[in-house]
């Protein structure tokens, strides 16, 4: 598990092992756009501000995995991210 603070809006989730980023996200914030689910689409692409993500999927180049990540399937390689959210 690991939390992931939403500095825009001041949120912070709790990522549990079991469910995305992007569940965990939209528990506190609901209208957050997804489409695919599995990495494809780039619907879900936010940036990044605070922490190293692990990038699970194919479709961010290296420089968009610098300051973005896909909410659906990647995740933080520590225990702590802040999206632009
Ligand atoms: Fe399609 Fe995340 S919802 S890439």
């Amino acid at each position: 598990a690991f939390t992931v603070e939403l500095r825009r809006s001041g949120g912070v989730v709790e990522v549990g092992a079991e469910e995305s980023t992007l569940a965990a996200v939209r528990r506190e914030l609901p209208d957050t756009p997804y489409s695919c689910e599995q990495g494809f689409c780039g619907t879900c692409q936010h940036r990044v501000l605070a922490g190293e993500v692990d990038h699970r999927d194919d479709l961010l180049t290296d420089q968009e995995r610098g300051e973005s990540m896909l909410l659906c399937v990647s995740r933080a390689k520590g225990d702590r991210l802040a999206l632009d959210l």
